[in-house]
């Protein structure tokens, strides 16, 4: 064992330094609000982060509470001690027309294209396509440096990155092993020529040691499995797994003794009545009982919860974990969440 392995660490630390953050997990679990609270770390004293949408759901702009935002890199939160996050919806009709302008200056004809239907048409037939060019706006991004004009051929640079990072609200666990694999989705499409080399490059900056997958899970059964079977087919195509982030956490509301006899059978239902009596309460029985299941169900969830965090640390991964916030999640919110971040150790 080396010597770096037992020094302690901060957990989030080793992982989340990476220049691609793609963030997964089940439905509703979090994603976009993890994604942008990761990209408000990353971007924390300084640094400039790159937030990008993919699924074309405007999940983003509901977040922030602002109308549907367009193709276009946007300026749009500041993160603790002055750095700033860029915020991006990609869908992949633009993201086709700006790459046919890329490489091959053809916007007008693409803007054709686009009035006859035919880039809806591509992109509808041949989702292979859709996923590389959604990705491949993502590592465009990635390999974009400071002062040159965007272009298809990346001269070696000297120049710094124009994006320090950049977080990938991405799509849920179901999909994303397909949705990364863009090589083997295009591998039908196209053997060789232009959209075949995309496809090379935008599979070497997701295979390479800077790219991460963080899968979001909440303390629930179906949303940990999901996590697990990602991480096993993500790693099966030699992409790199980050950190799992453990959302919605809640404190238990008994102490230890409190949980286990709680769990094991409930409150002492004579004691809590009487004591309902006591206080002149009406119906304390009937109270009581009402009482003593809602105790019973806390306690067996937090059991639950206990057995779902059990299995999650067990995948290896190092475990974040971000509060379930009363209210939703607003900019304050976000804030906070990505404070939460930071203190677990997130930092670019
Ligand atoms: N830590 C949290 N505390 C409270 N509410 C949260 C938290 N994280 C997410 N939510 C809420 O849960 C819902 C789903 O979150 P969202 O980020 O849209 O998930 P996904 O992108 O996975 O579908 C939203 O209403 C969001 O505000
Ligand atoms: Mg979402």
């Amino acid at each position: 064992m080396s010597e770096g392995e037992h020094r302690p660490q901060p957990p989030g630390g080793a992982s989340t330094k990476a220049r691609l953050h793609i963030v997964t997990g089940k439905g509703g679990t979090g994603k976009t609000t993890v994604a942008a609270a990761l990209a408000q770390a990353l971007a924390s004293g300084g640094g400039r982060v790159l937030l990008v949408e993919v699924e074309g759901r405007q999940g983003l702009a509901t977040l922030l509470g602002v109308p549907p935002l367009p193709y276009e890199e946007r300026e749009m939160i500041s993160a603790p001690g002055g750095g700033t996050v860029c915020v991006l919806a990609a869908d992949a009709e633009s993201a086709l027309l700006e790459y046919l302008e890329m490489f091959y200056g053809m916007r007008r004809a693409g803007q054709a294209l686009n009035r006859l239907g035919a880039v809806d048409f591509a992109t509808t037939i041949a989702p292979g396509l859709r996923d590389v060019l959604l990705t491949g706006k993502a590592t465009e991004a990635v390999r974009r440096r400071r002062g040159a004009r965007r272009r298809a051929s990346d001269a070696p640079s000297t120049e710094p990155f124009h994006y320090d990072a950049v977080v990938m609200d991405a799509p849920p666990t179901g999909r994303i092993a397909q949705f990364l694999n863009v090589n083997s989705e295009v591998a039908g499409l196209a053997r060789a020529g232009p959209i075949r080399n995309h496809a090379d490059r935008v599979m070497e900056v997701i295979r390479s040691g800077g790219t991460r997958v963080h899968f979001v899970s909440v303390l629930e059964e179906m949303p940990a499995q999901e996590t697990r079977d990602g991480i096993a087919e993500i790693s099966a195509l030699g992409i790199r797994v980050g950190v799992v982030l453990v959302n919605m956490v809640r404190p238990p509301l008994l102490d230890e003794p409190g949980l286990v006899a709680a769990a094991d059978g409930g409150p002492d239902l004579h004691a809590l009545s009487a004591g309902l009596k006591e206080a002149g309460l009406d119906d304390p029985e009937e109270l009581a009982a009402a009482l003593a299941g809602e105790v019973r169900a806390h306690a067996l969830r937090v059991r639950l919860e206990r057995r779902v965090r059990i299995g999650l640390e067990d995948l290896g991964r190092p475990l974040l974990e971000l509060p379930l916030l009363e209210g939703g999640v607003d900019r304050a919110a976000l804030d906070l969440l990505a404070r939460r971040l930071i203190d677990q150790g997130v930092r670019r």
